[in-house]
């Protein structure tokens, strides 16, 4: 809970001599906000916030961002040391239970997950209802959200026990799903999971792995698959958290919120920058077109947009990026793959955009999705699974906000308000009476 008023602002609608105090609340860090909640009560006046740019919409413990500052905590642990010194099954511990695991707890909870690991087998059958050209977060929107229609033990969401289970199942199943989205779209049996690998080893098995050989999960790749879960697996109330959050606040079962998180995070200003930040690469083509695509960005009538730069809260660099274009260098050159000219030209493109007065004074900087393509590329990707990778990683994130707010006590149905600006009440005109 937020900290009660110890100051209030006093709001007067002019022209009348109706007036209100709004207590101002604080966190534990960050800026205070104006509770407005009985401003229509008082006023009549609601508040006018399109984007929910300026609007805190809930109390959360889990995620911190300073934006100005370019900072971003998981429960209070800055994003900089879970990279260097944890791994992924520890960060989702941390993020669903708010404390870091002992060595009981973090065994208990990996065999926790790793044992919800497989599909009902019915589930299998569900790929083959689509094309094999079907976008790989088409066939995660589906097949997430028929896991509701699977494991109805689970979606009792007032029962603490079943949100414990859900959560498990959906961390646990989501990377099965994203393999198999794969397997299906190249033609290659489904591989089933291993529940003695790691669970970044366990996907990158699941998603390269072929019954006429042995598999080996290259160290390299797998430090890397669980550096990249742990960078996206969560960033505080963004459009696909929000979702989660808005589909659960009507008291839908976690699977179909997963669902609705995943639609949201399928568009090209979120998760799917990724997949767009290496289109954009290859239509640029080179270093010497570099200031010809800048200028399209620049020019307002052009609708064009450097993909993966800018964000809603940063206006700093975004750590994320700090450190996944530091991961990039490392795996490239791990994986002896020398002067990749992707990641020539968008180093080259970053240096040029952080230098133009365009990004300056907007204070746009890189985010995540600028390099993180280029080093999914690298470990063996098609473009295509890069956004459905971004919501195996946020899953956690997602089930953690909405366990959050099924916990608490204040929780209602989210319903923003609207200006009106269409025809006031009217009389129907019959058709033949119509211009
Ligand atoms: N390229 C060019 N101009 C940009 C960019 C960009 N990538 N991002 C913002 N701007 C410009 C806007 O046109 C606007 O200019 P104006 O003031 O002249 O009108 C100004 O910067 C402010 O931008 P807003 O649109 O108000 O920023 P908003 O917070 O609404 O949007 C967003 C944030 C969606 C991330 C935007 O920066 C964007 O589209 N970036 C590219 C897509 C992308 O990388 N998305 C991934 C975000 S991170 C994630 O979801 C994991």
């Amino acid at each position: 809970m937020s900290a009660p008023a110890k100051r209030s602002v006093t709001i007067t609608l002019d022209g009348s001599n109706r007036s209100t105090s709004l207590p101002l609340l604080s966190g534990s860090v960050g800026p205070d906000v104006f509770d407005i909640r009985k401003l229509y009560g008082d006023l009549g006046v609601f508040t006018y916030d399109p984007g929910y740019g300026a609007t805190a919409s809930c109390d959360s413990k889990i995620t911190y961002i300073d934006g100005d500052e370019g900072i971003l905590l998981y429960r209070g642990y800055p994003i900089e040391q879970l990279a260097e010194k944890s791994n992924f099954l520890e960060v989702c511990y941390l993020l669903l239970n708010g404390e870091l695991p002992n060595a009981a707890e973090a065994a208990e909870f990996h065999d926790g997950v790793m044992r919800h690991t497989m599909l009902h087998e019915q589930l299998r059958t569900f790929y083959n209802g689509f094309r094999r050209d079907a976008h790989p977060m088409a066939v995660m929107c589906g097949v997430v959200g028929a896991l509701s229609a699977f494991y109805h033990d689970s979606l009792d969401i007032h029962d603490v026990e079943s949100r414990r289970i859900s959560a498990f199942r959906l961390v646990a199943k989501l990377p099965t799903i994203a393999a198999w989205a794969h397997k299906y779209a190249v033609g290659q049996p489904f591989v089933y999971p291993r529940n003695d690998l790691t669970y970044a080893e366990n996907f990158l098995y699941m998603f390269h792995a072929v019954p006429a050989e042995e598999y080996k999960v290259n160290p390299i790749l797998s430090k890397a698959m669980d550096l990249i879960m742990i960078l996206h697996a969560d960033h505080e109330q963004n459009a696909s958290t929000s979702t989660v959050r808005l589909a659960g606040s009507t008291g839908a079962n976690p699977f179909a919120c997963i669902a609705a998180g995943i639609a949201s995070l399928w568009g090209p200003a979120h998760g799917g920058a990724n997949e767009a930040v290496l289109k954009m690469l290859a239509e640029i083509g080179s270093v010497d077109n570099i200031k010809e695509f800048l200028a399209d960005v620049k020019d307002k009538d052009n609708h064009t947009k450097l993909m993966g730069f800018g964000h809603r809260v940063y206006k700093n660099y975004d750590p994320r990026a700090k450190i996944i274009q530091k991961a990039c260098h490392d795996v490239l050159e791990e994986l002896g793959i020398k002067g990749d000219p992707l990641l020539d030209l968008a180093m080259e493109l970053e240096k040029i955009a952080l230098s133009d007065p365009y990004f300056i004074e907007r204070k746009l900087y890189p985010n995540v999705d600028f390099y993180s393509g280029i080093i999914l590329k690298a470990m063996g990707f098609p473009t295509s699974m890069f956004t459905a990778l971004f919501a195996v990683s946020r899953t956690v994130g997602w089930v953690s906000q909405w366990k959050e707010m099924m916990e608490d006590p204040q929780q209602r149905i989210g319903r923003p308000r609207q200006i009106y600006t269409g025809a006031p009440q009217r009389d129907y005109v019959p058709p033949a009476r119509r211009g």
